[in-house]
């Protein structure tokens, strides 16, 4: 663990400390709201904290005012995942956040998560790129395949039958790569299930996946989306010839407002589902691990009590919020005293609005009983996860198999346990358990 010096000079705890110069700024940026914000977006700085959340709870504080403005990553990444160039308006505090997501007149998704601008490619990601009152027809259209009811009745018989494989194969070695052998494979394999791809392709998403989103080389990223968009494209063909049961063959062959999907459509609705299903839950796996070996009264509390699993899982997924999503301005308006204009970027700040203490008793606490618990790691307004249930679904089987099968387990002695607090996450997580 780092001592706590080094962390703070990593991580200041206080606005005189992160205020920065940015000379690309828009002109209506009052110069006293630039802070260096670039620590808690998850892409470039790692901690090793039991709660590496932990050094961004200050910033929901009631003393920091209500918008900041960040200069967009150093290292340019940052364009590719929505920022934009000239800065972000960053929203830290829970209410606002919650009005970012639920006011759609005023805040945009369009361009959100459009890596495939980056080849040229004009479809949209559907539908996560679309706003109100247009992203009804196809979240009505996707949602009864990501029902509770329809997980129960289709899916969950082969998430569980997955997890308990998978745990079975390692429960007598004594240890694992929970990050790159157990994370990162899991939810690949759910999501195959579920839109029919065949197990041969298994290596080649993990590999693209990868390269689209944490290569942090554009060169790289580009060679993945021409290969996944080529993939997904040839697959969608072949499912117009050969219908399956599964969700892309349903997506390839189903109606909105009683008309068949375009081509770009097709592509922009499967590309989508491939995009915010593997890496989410992956990221979540891992530090869900982490947290518990750092922290083995956790396991303690689930073991002696399974009936907490559902609980535990939102409150791992409060404390990880491994995503801050990004909006855009529709029109100018005047909030909080600043003005904003039509275009202007905003980053809701998740890591600290998901601790508000306004909003969460104890937000630090890690509580399987807390009620109403209506965090951000899934965003909230109309845009909240499609996929949530299912992320749910696939992180309690694993939880409830798990703990039938293995012992306390520690991070191994002499291996890493640092983590980015974002998507970005952990790359290996080496655990250890006592074999019997
Ligand atoms: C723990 C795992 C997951 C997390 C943390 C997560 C997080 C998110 C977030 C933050 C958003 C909203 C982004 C925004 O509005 O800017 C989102 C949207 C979405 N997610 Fe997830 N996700 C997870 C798992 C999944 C899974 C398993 C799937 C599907 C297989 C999925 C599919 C989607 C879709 C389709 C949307 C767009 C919804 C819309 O725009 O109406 N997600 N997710």
């Amino acid at each position: 663990m780092s001592d706590q010096a080094t962390l703070e000079k990593i991580f200041p705890q206080s606005l005189d400390a992160i205020r920065t110069e940015f000379a690309g700024a828009p002109d209506h940026v009052p110069k006293d709201r630039i802070v260096d914000l670039n620590i808690a977006m998850g892409s470039s700085h790692a901690n090793d904290l039991v709660d590496p959340y932990e050094p961004f709870g200050w910033l929901s504080g009631p003393e920091i005012p209500r918008l900041l403005f960040n200069p967009p990553p150093q290292n340019g990444m940052g364009s590719a995942a929505g920022a934009s160039p000239s800065g972000n308006w960053v929203v830290p505090h829970y209410e606002d956040i919650d009005r970012v997501y639920s006011d759609n007149d005023h805040f945009s998704n369009k361009g959100t998560a459009e890596f495939q601008a980056l080849i040229g490619e004009t479809f949209r990601s559907i539908p996560l790129a679309i706003d109100p009152p247009e992203h009804s027809k196809y979240r009505m259209f996707l949602v009864p395949f990501f029902s509770p009811a329809r997980i129960t009745r289709d899916l969950e018989p082969r998430i569980r039958k997955i997890v308990t494989e998978m745990i079975d194969a390692i429960a007598d070695k004594g240890e694992v790569d929970m990050a790159w052998d157990f994370g990162r494979v899991f939810p690949v394999r759910i999501f195959m299930g579920l839109m029919g791809f065949p197990d041969e392709k298994f290596e080649d998403f993990l590999e693209w996946e990868w390269d689209i989103l944490h290569s942090g080389s554009l060169e790289k990223m580009q060679g993945a989306l021409r290969n996944v968009l080529e993939y997904l494209r040839s697959f969608i063909a072949e499912k117009e010839k050969n219908p399956d049961e599964h969700l892309t063959s349903s997506i390839v062959h189903g109606k909105i407002e009683g008309r068949p999907l375009t081509e770009e459509e097709k592509i922009g609705t499967v590309w989508f589902l491939w995009l915010g299903g593997l890496d989410t839950v992956a990221a979540t796996i891992s530090q869900m691990y982490r947290r518990m070996a750092l922290q083995p009264e956790i396991q303690t509390m689930i073991r002696e009590n399974p009936a907490l699993i559902n609980g535990a899982v939102e409150e791992f997924l409060r404390t990880q919020p491994i995503l801050s999503s990004g909006r855009r301005a529709t029109r100018d308006f005047e909030w909080h005293g600043v003005q904003v204009k039509a275009g202007d970027g905003f980053s809701c700040l998740n890591p600290a609005g998901n601790f508000d203490a306004s909003r969460f008793k104890d937000p630090r606490t890690f509580d399987p009983t807390r009620k109403a618990n209506r965090h951000f790691t899934f965003v909230g307004g109309v845009h909240i996860c499609l996929g949530a249930h299912l992320a749910r679904r696939e992180l309690r089987l694993l939880l409830d198999e798990w703990f039938k099968r293995i012992p306390e387990f520690r991070v191994k002695p002499g291996t890493s346990s640092t983590v980015y607090p974002g998507l970005l996450s952990i790359r290996n997580l080496h655990l250890q358990w006592d074999v019997k």
